[in-house]
């Protein structure tokens, strides 16, 4: 039997949010990363817009904030708010130092930096990398944390579960993890001071998404598992922008684009978003999205379409070359033709629940980056703000850990993953369908408009898979697809349980039966049932 592998902390995610934990822990730390493919592989990849900060005279931390809290919808923690805005000039700062090249005006030199807007900003406020930001911060972070004697990092590796023991003092905390090695398929135990959770969103659970696979909410369905609370799962963004094509997986047209001029029109033309608010198409993401959903159902369209050749060539071509060039791929020429787009699933407001360190609510269990609910979104995420977050509360919990891995020490011997009661799938049907099946049924029925009998249907669907699954993954060994299905099917009772707690509409949660905004805001936190296993959270598929 293989021992397990050891390291100081284990950081399950390798996107902005994990690699900026590990580059900052990596000062008093032994750090291992975990990326369930390659290592780039990840939303902050494909980040298109930027990342907000205060970083012009004309611009006030006060103003960030106020966007920010009246994009949330009256659901934002202020404190949380305030800590993030005044943070991100130096967040900045440091991505600078690392040799990110955010774009200049004039292109060149030591010209300042271009800050472009976006959806409820009042200022232009978005650093940017052309129109592919999160490429350019990914590829650096990783550059640097190669270079890194104390970080490892280990690709093809699909996190199943934390594993959990009592220290000396009684109390229950996170001492590892075991982790699927994705290309042999073995099972491996990896001990750990801390874990941290950087496995970002969980928008894959609907049928359309800008996210890539692996969006599955892996880390929130792993702490729920491990008796962590989870908050604010109603609250799924929906991009009112993406490409509409049938070939077009994922290909986001940025909010830059109506940032610097983009006009959404109807299919004859016309432009409608100022009969939904007055910023018309500036207006925070659950309005524009929720106006396009409207307008497509009223005149039954397919989808609607966004101008922005009034620029011209050259302007288009310097601010959004990937953009341009993916329309291109589909024989969409947008700097004579408006882009046909469509909404899609794109973020997950809500989360592992945690506080300004990233403490979750077990013992030397961290949670960062999307995966996390510190609070920053509230009901609804304004633009840029997601990648922000990740690099404040990575250094917040870098820090935090930096001066309590003593007191974590190390941990007495944990047991191996134990395969000896499951055997080979005999059908993989039963994967392919249900994964299908749920994220068509969460797309009608919990998506950018609800009512109490649409999530009571998505209620006796999820009730039905979950049994389904669980008696699948209780006989047989463990493969990717599996376990995304199984962590997506979690997720997506989360979200459904959530929706129907909130009897008012708020933010990106709108319900036809509560269609009004109630004087009182609350979170929506939801609590696992007792643990009945202990001290290890999960040995073995059973
Ligand atoms: P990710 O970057 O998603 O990384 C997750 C990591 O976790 C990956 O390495 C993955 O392999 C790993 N992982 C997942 N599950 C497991 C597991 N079980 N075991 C091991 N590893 C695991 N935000 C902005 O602020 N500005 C933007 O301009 C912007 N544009 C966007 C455009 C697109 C198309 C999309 C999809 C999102 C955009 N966002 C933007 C949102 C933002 O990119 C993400 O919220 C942010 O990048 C999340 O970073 P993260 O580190 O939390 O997670
Ligand atoms: C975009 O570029 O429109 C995405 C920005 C974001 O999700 O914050």
């Amino acid at each position: 039997m293989a021992d397990a592998l050891e390291t100081d902390v284990l950081v399950l995610g390798s996107g902005a949010a994990g690699l900026t934990f590990a580059l900052h822990a990596a000062e008093h730390a032994r750090v291992t990363v975990l990326a369930k493919g390659p290592l780039p592989e990840g939303n902050t990849w494909y980040a298109q817009g930027g990342i907000s900060a205060v970083l012009d005279g004309s611009d006030s931390f006060d103003s960030h904030i106020d966007d920010t809290l009246d994009a949330g919808a009256g659901l934002c923690d202020a404190d949380t708010v305030r800590f993030t805005v005044e943070h991100g000039p130096e967040c900045i700062d440091w991505l600078e130092s690392l040799g990110v090249a955010f774009t200049r005006e004039p292109a060149g030199g030591d010209a300042p930096y271009h800050l472009t807007r976006e959806g409820g900003h009042a200022h232009r406020r978005v650093i940017h990398a052309a129109d592919a930001t999160g490429r350019a911060v990914e590829t650096v972070l990783i550059e640097r944390a190669q270079a890194h004697p104390n970080i490892e990092l280990l690709p093809n590796r699909n996190a199943v579960d934390l594993i959990t023991a009592r220290g000396v003092d009684g109390q229950r905390r996170c001492v590892g993890a075991y982790v699927l090695e994705t290309r042999d398929g073995r099972v491996e135990t990896i001990r750990a001071r801390a874990v941290v959770l950087a496995t970002g969103g969980a928008s894959k659970v609907y049928l359309y998404t800008s996210n890539p696979d692996g969006a599955t909410g892996d880390g929130i369905a792993m702490a729920w598992r491990a008796g962590c609370r989870i908050g604010n799962m109603e609250f799924m963004q929906f991009h009112p922008t993406c490409l509409y094509h049938p070939r077009a997986k994922s290909a986001l047209i940025s909010e830059a684009v109506r940032g610097e001029g983009g006009k959404l029109l109807l299919p004859d033309g016309s432009r409608f978003m100022d009969r939904f608010d007055a910023r018309a198409e500036l207006a925070p993401r659950d309005i524009v999205a929720r106006a396009i959903d409207h307008e497509m159902k009223r005149l039954g369209a397919d989808c609607l379409y966004l101008d922005i050749s009034h620029r011209g060539g050259e302007f288009i071509h310097e601010h959004f070359p990937n953009i341009q060039a993916k329309c291109l791929e589909f024989g969409v020429d947008m700097t004579r033709d408006p882009i046909p787009v469509v909404p899609a699933a794109h973020y997950t407001c809500g989360g592992v629940m945690t506080d300004r360190a990233g403490h979750t609510d077990l013992e030397g269990l961290y949670a960062i980056g999307e995966t996390a609910c510190t609070g920053l979104h509230g009901a609804n995420r304004m633009a840029s703000n997601s990648l922000l977050e990740c690099l404040v509360f990575a250094r917040a919990a870098a820090r935090d850990i930096a001066g309590r891995l003593d007191e974590f020490g190390t941990t007495d011997i944990i047991p191996p993953w134990d395969e000896s009661r499951v055997t080979n799938s005999d059908e993989e049907v039963v994967v392919s369908h249900n994964w299908d099946e749920l994220r068509r049924f969460m797309w009608d029925y919990v998506g950018i408009v609800r009512s109490d009998k649409r999530l009571e249907r998505a209620r006796h669907r999820i009730d039905l898979l979950l049994g389904e699954i669980a008696e699948y993954y209780g006989n047989f060994r463990v493969t990717n697809d599996l376990l995304e299905l199984r962590n997506l099917a979690l997720v997506a009772d989360l979200i459904i349980r959530s929706a129907a707690a909130r009897r008012e509409s708020r933010g990106l949660h709108f319900t036809i039966d509560y269609p009004e905004r109630s004087p009182v805001a609350a979170q929506t936190v939801l609590t696992p049932p007792a643990r009945s296993v202990d001290p290890v959270s999960s040995a073995g598929s059973a």
